[in-house]
């Protein structure tokens, strides 16, 4: 066949995010860190809740309203975005000229590495220490240094690790580099501090944010960035202007404005949950690392692939770290309800 056509470098050498193929109804999926039921209000959105055959408000006025509310910024300060992974593309095209730097802190979400190299950066990892996971801060700010270095991307809590990054740290890393920091707070509620706060003291900080987790709307794919309104007015132009679909941006400002008591009570499930599950996969033998987040860093050791597999083949899906670097023997567990996390253990009960 004629190829009439040239792939970019980027084309060619991308790997896709690896992901489980689509499953069906009545798998369990521990595997994607989402909430296990959906927010009430948002069933109550009809497809005709919104025009569809017009466009919908680029601003996304009602969305931005709520969100001011809900975190305690000005809407300027706010830039609505079809996902937190179209955030890290937006930061990346903001930040990143071809062959610029941005700093990770391996093992993390493995997206700002993908997004940031599609878009010609070059990644400077600074992985997380010891036993902990602690974020290394000296090289963290020394890497931001180095000539080029534009974006250093934090987590907190980490994904896959459910580790945090203390507040006193994230101060000191944020004062003394020399470039943009971003913190990804996906799973910030289910810990319970924020630095959104301080994005007012510091022009450099900018924090991400997504519906996925928190609010229950993975599938309507709505994120947002917080930072100064410099740096949003920026992020605002960068944007698809009508990125997030009328009516996903209709069920994040619903969710935001009627279920926020919902949302409270489900986090506080998921954080006793993550007690009782960490509790019972000890005590099956494994080892667990303390999490804040909605998930568990578990150590299986060398059983990890063969367990994850045979969970596979009874309908419940982890996500099997096991071969990744700095993950060896790992698998990563979704905290659930206490119906699914008991069919979880009692898989588990079977297997080991
Ligand atoms: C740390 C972190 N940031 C961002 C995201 C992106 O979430 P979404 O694209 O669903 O908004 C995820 C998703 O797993 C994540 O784990």
């Amino acid at each position: 066949m004629n190829m009439n056509y040239r792939l970019s470098q980027v084309g060619q050498t991308t790997s896709p995010y690896q992901w489980e193929a689509y499953v069906v109804a009545d798998t369990l999926r521990f595997d994607t860190n989402t909430l296990p039921f959906p927010p009430p209000s948002a069933e109550r959105v009809p497809v005709s809740a919104v025009s569809v055959n017009e466009y919908g408000d680029p601003n996304y006025t009602g969305l931005k309203r709520e969100l001011a509310s809900y975190e305690r910024v000005s809407q300027s300060m706010i830039t609505v975005t079809d996902s937190g992974d179209e955030a890290i593309d937006i930061l990346s095209k903001t930040f990143l000229d071809p062959g610029d730097r941005f700093v990770i802190t391996p093992p993390t979400y493995e997206m700002f590495d993908i997004q940031c190299r599609i878009n010609r950066g070059i990644p400077i990892e600074i992985p997380l220490v010891g036993k902990t996971f602690a974020v290394n801060a000296a090289d963290i700010i020394k890497a931001s240094r180095q000539p080029r270095t534009q974006l250093i991307f934090l987590v907190n809590p980490n994904n896959p690790t459910g580790s945090v990054i203390p507040q006193s740290t994230l101060r000191r890393i944020v004062s003394a580099a020399s470039c943009a920091v971003v913190v990804d707070e996906a799973y910030g509620e289910f810990y319970g501090k924020t630095a959104v706060q301080l994005t007012k003291q510091y022009d450099n900080l900018i924090v991400l944010k997504t519906f996925s987790k928190f609010a229950g709307l993975a599938g309507a794919r709505v994120g947002y960035l917080i930072a100064n309104r410099n740096l949003s007015r920026v992020f605002n132009t960068v944007r698809f202007p009508m990125g997030v679909s009328s009516l996903s941006s209709r069920l994040a400002e619903t969710v935001l404005k009627n279920d926020r008591r919902w949302i409270r009570k489900q986090i506080s499930m998921i954080r006793a949950e993550r007690r009782r599950l960490a509790g019972s996969l000890t005590a099956l033998g494994f080892v667990v690392y303390p999490s804040e987040a909605n998930f568990l860093l578990v150590n299986m050791g060398n059983r990890a692939r063969s367990i994850a597999s045979r969970l596979t083949s009874c309908g419940i899906i982890i996500r099997d770290r096991s071969a990744k670097p700095y993950l060896s023997g790992c698998v990563r567990i979704t905290v659930r309800s206490e119906r699914e996390n008991n069919k979880l253990i009692n898989a588990l009960k079977e297997i080991v």
